[in-house]
């Protein structure tokens, strides 16, 4: 079982977006056990769910909610660890995927973000965007050591996101090399597909996409099961 945060420290860099468009077709699609957790009081995966009503009874994977306030004298941190072990012993679920708010100002957040066996960082080539990235990046390279020193392996990929033809864009794979942050060769655009996402349906199977956007989505499907050491079932 693979417990993965799509995680940067950038608002609206699409970690809400790639985790539902994540469970959703590695689910439908592609046939893996998948679970979401929202450690957030935002719930905006949750509340996306509830407006697909009309899909309710055959819904392909569950939504947790984890609020970040302390819970009944119990830590957070300690809400979730707990909630992960059992899940481990359970052995139920191939992926489990973590929304967490896009901050590292907050012991409860980093708490959080040390129980992750990996990180996939939306990264949006915008300025306010790259100083946001790297700021995680030296806090998840941070935890990547502490890690090693008990043993336990971090993994830490990039992903670009909101691909547009800008400017921008030309010296991006370069500031990645520079902050030595490894990325997928895959790439998701800025789409209308993606900003009107939504937690049902699986993009590869569904025909309402064009045929290029249901390949996009394939392609980093694909690659998330690799680089991840997923299981393949189809
Ligand atoms: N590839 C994309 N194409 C078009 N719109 C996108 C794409 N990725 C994200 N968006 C849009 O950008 C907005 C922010 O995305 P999202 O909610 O996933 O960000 P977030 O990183 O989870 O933000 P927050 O830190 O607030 O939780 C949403 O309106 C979403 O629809
Ligand atoms: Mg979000």
């Amino acid at each position: 079982m693979l417990v993965l945060s799509v995680m940067n420290q950038k608002g609206g860099c699409g970690k809400s977006v790639l985790t539902v468009l994540l469970a959703n077709t590695l689910s439908v699609d592609f046939g893996l056990k998948v679970m979401i957790i929202e450690v957030d009081e935002q719930q905006t995966i949750l509340d996306v769910r509830k407006m697909d009503r009309e899909y309710e009874t055959d819904f392909p994977y569950p939504i947790e909610v984890m609020p970040i306030w302390v819970d009944m004298g119990k830590k957070k941190e300690k809400v979730l660890q707990d909630f992960l072990d059992k899940k481990f012993e359970e052995d139920e679920y191939d992926l489990i995927l973590v929304d967490i708010p896009g901050r590292t100002d907050d012991k409860m957040i980093l708490h959080a973000l040390a129980l992750m066996d990996a990180f996939l960082i939306p990264l949006v080539s915008d300025t306010a965007d790259r100083n946001a990235t790297l700021n995680f990046c030296i806090t998840a390279k941070q935890m990547q050591i502490m890690n090693q020193e008990i043993g336990k392996e971090l993994d830490i990929w990039g992903v670009r996101n909101r691909l547009r033809n800008r400017y921008e864009e030309k010296d991006f794979e370069a500031f990645c090399n520079q902050i030595d942050l490894p990325l997928f060769d895959s790439s998701l655009r800025e789409l209308v597909a993606y900003s009107r996402f939504n937690t049902y349906e699986g993009f590869v199977s569904n025909p309402v996409h064009k045929k290029d956007v249901r390949e996009e989505v394939q392609a980093f499907a694909k690659e998330f099961i690799n680089r991840f050491d997923l299981p393949v079932y189809a």
